[in-house]
């Protein structure tokens, strides 16, 4: 059962506060519950949908317009590895392989330890430092196998 916290309704009250209408709260609260729970499960945007007045249905509409939610659980650390134009010419696509090698899952899944979720991802507008990879909030820049191995071995 998904369960708003008395601090969380709180937060939500301000959230919504500074919206003329409480419905554009909608995204704001999505995040709320997508960074604490690592996903937005249907009974959340049940749940979400009776702050908002609006139907479940209207929120997973919205919810799944935007890559950032997820519906399913997900690891610890989500890696957004984009796979757009200026990435993919610096080698994108052959260190996506090496990360999820690496990570032993395929893209789209989580590691075994739910340590890790691998994703690819349209461009995240940091073209200039391809190829490049979002993990939680975090972007990594030119990467190279080895800068791979040092980020990922070093996240606790
Ligand atoms: S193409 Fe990768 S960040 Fe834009």
């Amino acid at each position: 059962m998904f369960v708003f916290t008395s601090e969380e309704k709180n937060k939500i009250e301000k959230i919504v506060g500074r919206y003329p209408v409480k419905q554009s709260a909608l995204l704001p609260l999505l995040t709320l519950v997508q960074r604490r729970d690592g996903y937005v499960s249907p009974e959340a945007m049940e749940a979400i949908g009776k702050e908002l007045e609006l139907s479940p249905a209207y929120v997973q509409s919205v919810m799944s317009f935007y890559t950032m939610y997820h519906a399913q659980p997900t690891g610890k650390y989500i890696i957004l590895f984009c796979h757009n134009i200026s990435c993919q010419l610096n080698g994108a696509d052959e260190l996506l392989k090496y990360t999820a090698k690496k990570l032993g899952t395929d893209v789209g899944g989580t590691t075994t330890d739910k340590k890790f979720t691998l994703h690819q991802e349209e461009c995240l507008a940091a073209c200039c430092g391809g190829p490049m990879m979002r993990i939680n909030d975090t972007f990594y820049e030119n990467l190279t196998r080895e800068k791979v191995d040092q980020i990922l071995d070093s996240l606790p």
